[in-house]
């Protein structure tokens, strides 16, 4: 009861706390910028970054152009991007109608496309890339092709960043404990309310955020700092994240 009374309190101030980026993605405005590293058709990148609750991303401005640009450099140096990174910007749905979808169902006024792109001479050239070269003009290509890709996380649609790991595929991995170590298990807003939880918990070492989709999530308080745990009592889960105090 008495948690149950702190985490109405703690949910009015959810949005003031500061938000940093999971680990392995980068800031910018209000999104998280992660790169997948693998050769991969854009409908698999399509649902590798909606697996981590992200989109393809898509530059709005010569800025974020430039950010997510000079991120593709960063992450691919000193070999460069090879052929390219997906990006949101498709003609799936009628060709030649060139569709970038924002955050929040706009679409884009920005567009960097090279010259003679986008080509419609051959069609099912349906997605767009962010080249190698020359600032990462755009071009686009077959939506089967294999090709890298950078995700974009709204900050504002997904609250419970922090310190979460991404791994080699692009999905958001973090080790929980087993239930062995619960304390007290209660519906929470997310991360930071759910930590606030633990620390008002004079037992509470570390705690477990299961997110049951549709914004149900599920917070365990648990005995035992994660760091502390012995092997068998960690276990690796999808969409559960574990985090010491
Ligand atoms: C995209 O850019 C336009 C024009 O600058 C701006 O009005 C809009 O808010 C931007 N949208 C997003 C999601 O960044």
């Amino acid at each position: 009861m008495h948690v149950l009374s702190v985490l109405l309190l703690v949910a009015g101030f959810e949005a003031t706390f500061a938000t940093v980026c999971p680990v392995g993605s980068h800031r910018y405005g209000k999104a998280c910028y992660f790169v997948i590293k693998e050769l991969k058709s854009w409908y698999k990148v399509q649902q590798i970054c909606a697996a981590s609750h992200a989109s393809l991303a898509v530059p709005n401005s010569s800025e974020e152009q430039t950010f997510i640009w000079e991120l593709l450099q960063r992450e691919f140096y000193p070999d460069g991007l090879g052929n390219g990174a997906w990006i949101g910007c498709n003609d799936i749905n009628q060709d030649g109608v060139w569709n970038c979808p924002l955050r929040g169902g706009e679409t884009n006024a920005y567009q960097n496309w090279g010259e003679g792109n986008p080509s419609n001479q051959y069609s099912g050239a349906d997605c767009a890339l962010i080249g190698d070269r020359a600032g990462g003009i755009w071009w686009n290509q077959y939506c089967n092709n294999h090709r890298y890709a950078t995700c974009e996380l709204a900050i504002i649609d997904y609250d419970p960043l922090f310190c979460l790991q991404i791994g080699s595929s692009g999905r958001i991995t973090s080790p929980c404990l087993t239930d062995n170590h619960v304390l007290m298990e209660l519906q929470a807003q997310g991360l930071v309310s759910c930590g606030k939880a633990c620390l008002s918990h004079p037992k509470c070492s570390s705690f477990n955020l299961k997110d049951q989709g549709q914004g149900k999530m599920v917070c365990q308080l648990n005995d035992l700092a994660l760091q502390n745990a012995a092997t068998e009592d960690v276990v690796e889960m999808e969409n559960c994240y574990g985090l010491d105090l």
